[in-house]
Order: structure tokens, then C-alpha cells, then sequence
């Protein structure tokens, strides 16, 4: 039997996808009010080749919200403007995700509904830092102090996440959803112990940290299927100024249960989200964790990310990945699966044009020709 390789199909749960090469989540901060642009259309549209593209984190409610321009799910102008951004992939014979954000404690009081302070699991400040766009600029301002959330907000949370993952793919045409429980965010906030500090069902021990997690992962799947869910983590980032004392023993405890949910994928970021794979002080064995998922019945496609090219993608197919996501890749190269195949060279990335702006530095990368 010969090894899959990235140019070759992969069934994710219920997404037939034409290759293993996904387009990871990109944050670009180009969608004044929340909304998305036609100019969103044609970056998107652009990149349909992947096998899958993960849209930018996408904001579950104005609560859930952290940065500047970057879009929503929770308005009519916003799944609007989804829609024409899934029928351009479509037509362009590609498959997309939208990847549903709630921030958490990373954000800024100017951004949340009324001014107030942020949410969190705990009322403690992140050593981190949002986007906000001014006159078209972004600028990098520390985040607000949070307030702990009450354990009767959290079904609301929930709720927000579930109909977000509904009108997702019944409204805006996606053909699934990631939920993002890595860098940082609130899903993360709560299953790590540096963020959290609760008391109560949802503090203190593993099965107790990790519940809200489990609680949106169950909620999105009774509303949508399985099979069109997928679930990103981030075991040991430093993003976001977030860690855990114990991240084998934490993940080991989601995946097991997440396994019986029939999800699309599992995502995993190795190491610190665009910086080291490794690190030393926060050693994690991911062979070993995918390993904990197939035991317990896991039959999703396992997907990791983090500082890839060709070589090393193709030797995690080999190692058992099913899906490999690249970000910075996919930015400057609208053409990626096509310059991987035939071993072009990259365009180098502009890091000036990340975030907020136009066109420039984000529907301008050349093709080949
Ligand atoms: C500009 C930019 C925006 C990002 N936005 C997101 C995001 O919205 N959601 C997310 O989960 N990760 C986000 N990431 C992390 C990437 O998905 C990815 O994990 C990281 O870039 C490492 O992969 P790479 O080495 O292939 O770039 C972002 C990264 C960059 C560079």
C-alpha cells in the first residue's frame, strides 16, 4: 500500500476534499462593521484550491469580538456577505470552513457591546496585545482587564456558538465549521489553568476546565452533524499569553472525550503558533495524543499545522497525519497547492500588509504564470 500524499483526496468526516493541503485560519482585519467585502470575495475565491479553507476567525457575537474589522456570524449583513464569499470557492471548486471565535479576555472595552470590560473564565488581565484599525492603520493596543463570567452566562455562550455553527452553513453556505478552542481564546482560557482559576464546575480540575469546550463542541454537533465539525487546539502556545501546567494530561482528557463525537477533524498547532515546533520547558509528545484519540474510538482526520513546508509535510502523512494546514504559505502564494506539486518557488510574505488595509499585500500576490 503506498502512503497518501498531499495531492491525493481525504475524506473528513462528510467533507470530500480534492487534496490534504488546507488553508489554516488567517486573520487579515479587512471587514469594516463586521462585515465581509467583495474584496474578501476574490482573496478567498483566489485560494480555492486548497482542499479546504478555514476562514479567518469569525466572531460568534459582538461579545466574542476582539479586534478591529474582522468579521462576524451573528448579523444578516454578515452571513450576507459570507454567501458570496462560499459561492466564489464553490464555483471555483473548493470547500470552506468558517472558523467560530469567541476572544474571551483578548480585547479591547472600545470593541465590546456598551464599552464594558471583556469576559473571561477569571478576572485576570492577559500580558497580550489586540489589533484596533485607525484611519485605515492598525495599531497594537494592550487588552482590557476582564470581568469572570457568571456560571449562569455560559449556556448563553453556548448558545451563541450553536446558532452561529446553524446559520453558518444553513444561511452563509459554509460546508462546516472549525471551533476554535486554540491560542489563547476563550475556549482555551477556560481549559488552561494559567488563565483559569474558578471554582465550580467549570474550574479547577481537567474534566472541569474542559467542559465548556465540550459543551459548544456537543451543542455545534447537535446542530449541524459531526461530520461537518472540526475542533482546532493548541496544547502548548504561548499565544495569547496563555499555558497550562499539565497540557499532556488536559488534551489527553479532550480528545478521549471528543472522540465520540464523530468530528470532521482534529487540528492541532504544534508548538507556539507561528514560532518554535518544539520548546523546551513545554515538552508534548503529539504522536502520543493522537494515539490517545484513536484508542478511544476517534475516527476524525487529524490535521496539524505550524512552521510547514513540502518535506516536512509530507513526512507527517507518512507519520500518520491526514491534513496539513499552512497559513503564512497561503497568504503570499494564492497558487500554493500548485507551487508545491511542482516545487516553484514561494513568494516571500510582506509582513507589513498582515493586518487592516486593502489590497495590497493580500489579493495582489502573483500567481504563476
Ligand atoms: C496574519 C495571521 C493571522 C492569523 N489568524 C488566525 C486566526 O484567525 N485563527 C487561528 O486559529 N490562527 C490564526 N493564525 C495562526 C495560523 O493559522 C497558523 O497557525 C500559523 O500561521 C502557523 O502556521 P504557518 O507556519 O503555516 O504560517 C494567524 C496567523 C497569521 C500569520
Amino acid at each position: 500500500m503506498s502512503l497518501p500524499s498531499l495531492f491525493d483526496p481525504c475524506l473528513a468526516g462528510e467533507l470530500a476534499l480534492a487534496n490534504r493541503i488546507v488553508m489554516a485560519p488567517l486573520t487579515r482585519n479587512r471587514a469594516p462593521d463586521a462585515i465581509p467585502t467583495p474584496l474578501m470575495v476574490e482573496y478567498y475565491r483566489q485560494r480555492a484550491a486548497a482542499g479546504l479553507i478555514i476562514s479567518e476567525a469569525t466572531a460568534i457575537s459582538q461579545q466574542g469580538q476582539g479586534y478591529s474589522d474582522v468579521p462576524g456570524l451573528y448579523g444578516t449583513e454578515q452571513l450576507d456577505g459570507w454567501k458570496h464569499v462560499t459561492q466564489a470557492v464553490h464555483q471555483a471548486g473548493g470547500k470552506m470552513l468558517v472558523q467560530l471565535w469567541h476572544v474571551g479576555r483578548i480585547s479591547h472595552h472600545s470593541l465590546q457591546p456598551g464599552g464594558q470590560a471583556p469576559v473571561a473564565p477569571s478576572a485576570l488581565r492577559a500580558h497580550a496585545r489586540t489589533v484596533l484599525v485607525r484611519d485605515g492603520r492598525a495599531e497594537f493596543v494592550e487588552t482590557s482587564t476582564p470581568r469572570a463570567l457568571e456560571a449562569e452566562e455560559l449556556p448563553g455562550i453556548v448558545h451563541a456558538y450553536q446558532a452561529a455553527a446553524r446559520n453558518a452553513v444553513e444561511t452563509a453556505g459554509f460546508d462546516g465549521v472549525e471551533i476554535h478552542a486554540a491560542n489563547g481564546y476563550l475556549l482555551d482560557q477556560f481549559m488552561k489553568d494559567g488563565a483559569n482559576h474558578r471554582t465550580g464546575d467549570y474550574g479547577g480540575r481537567i474534566a472541569n476546565r474542559c467542559r465548556l469546550t465540550l459543551e459548544v463542541a456537543r451543542a455545534v454537533v447537535d446542530a449541524i452533524g459531526g461530520g461537518r465539525t472540526g475542533i482546532r487546539i493548541s496544547p502548548v502556545t504561548t499565544s495569547n499569553d496563555i499555558g497550562d501546567s499539565k497540557p499532556q494530561a488536559l488534551f489527553t482528557h479532550l480528545v478521549r472525550e471528543l472522540a465520540a463525537l464523530d468530528l470532521a477533524f482534529i487540528h492541532v498547532v504544534e508548538g507556539v503558533t507561528g514560532g518554535p515546533r518544539t520548546l523546551e520547558e513545554r515538552p508534548f509528545d503529539y504522536a502520543e495524543l493522537r494515539r490517545a484519540y484513536r484508542m478511544a474510538g476517534g475516527k476524525g482526520a487529524w490535521m496539524v499545522n505550524n512552521g510547514y513546508d513540502k518535506a516536512l509535510a509530507e513526512r507527517a502523512l507518512q507519520d500518520g497525519a491526514d491534513l496539513v494546514a499552512f497559513g503564512r504559505p497561503f497568504i503570499a502564494n494564492p497558487d500554493l497547492v500548485r507551487r508545491l506539486k511542482q516545487d516553484a518557488p514561494l513568494n516571500p510574505l510582506d509582513k507589513d500588509t498582515l493586518y487592516g488595509g486593502g489590497a495590497k499585500g493580500y489579493t495582489d500576490y502573483p500567481a504563476l504564470a
